[in-house]
């Protein structure tokens, strides 16, 4: 099996959103039945690409974030089962971007993976080490730590080292390659290890070639449609 998540961040409008599934849909008329694509919109479009999108076990929608409670007072939350109704069947959480700019802590990032559970959501979990980590060579600590906090269930993991996000900047692929077994060597060889940080479509083929590589979180270059189509090619091949 094979993964491709597409996360939009806070980026989109109906009509990109409409616009996007086309071509995507278009674009997997040629994947082969391994491949699954989860496309991460803001939660204000989730609806429109729920509508636009032929939704099945291999097309599925997310969620960006959820809230670790399930209702009440907390004004602007969105719950895991809010998702779940809106028909997402993910969730991405612990990206680093909440994690550094909205001081997500590492027991948030817990009680929301137990809410997404609780509420049939796979999480797709991010783990990544900082630039300064990265330097000091604490990469694989910093993930085996992340990991014994976070991963308690069901997940699919997004090996997403923070200086290679929005960057430009990706890992050696020996990199990805230790980082990926390392995961796979705490988590089990059949848990599902995705990279993030920088996948476009000049560099998709390379990473996907690397051995304990499952699939890739796409950020910025998902938002282009040639750069999504190209993608879903070099993932289906
Ligand atoms: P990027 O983002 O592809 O724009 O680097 C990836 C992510 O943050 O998930």
């Amino acid at each position: 099996m094979r993964y491709l998540v597409a996360n939009w961040k806070m980026n989109g409008s109906h009509d990109r959103v409409r616009g996007f599934a086309f071509a995507l849909n278009r674009a997997l008329g040629m994947a082969p039945a391994s491949l699954t694509t989860i496309f991460c919109p803001p939660f204000t479009y989730l609806e429109t690409a729920r509508s636009a999108l032929p939704l099945n076990a291999r097309l599925a929608i997310g969620g960006q974030n959820c809230a670790k409670d399930t209702e009440g007072a907390f004004t602007g939350g969105i719950s895991a089962p809010m998702l779940s109704d809106c028909g997402a069947r993910y969730v991405i959480l612990g990206h680093s971007e909440r994690r550094l700019f909205m001081h997500e802590t590492d027991d948030q990032v817990s009680a929301k993976m137990k809410a997404a559970h609780d509420a049939g959501l796979t999480p797709i979990v991010c783990v990544g080490e900082t630039e300064q980590e990265h330097k000091d060579g604490k990469t694989l600590d910093v993930l085996a730590c992340q990991l014994k906090q976070w991963v308690k269930g069901n997940a699919l993991v997004a090996y997403e080292p923070v200086w290679a996000i929005g960057s430009g900047k990706i890992p050696t692929t020996k990199e990805i390659e230790t980082a990926h077994s390392h995961i796979k060597s705490i988590l089990g060889s059949a848990q599902p290890v995705l990279y993030g940080g920088s996948v476009k479509a000049a560099n998709i083929r390379e990473i996907l070639g690397v051995k304990a590589v499952d699939g890739v979180l796409i950020g910025g270059a998902s938002l282009k449609i040639d750069e999504m189509e190209a993608m879903v090619r070099a993932a289906s091949e």
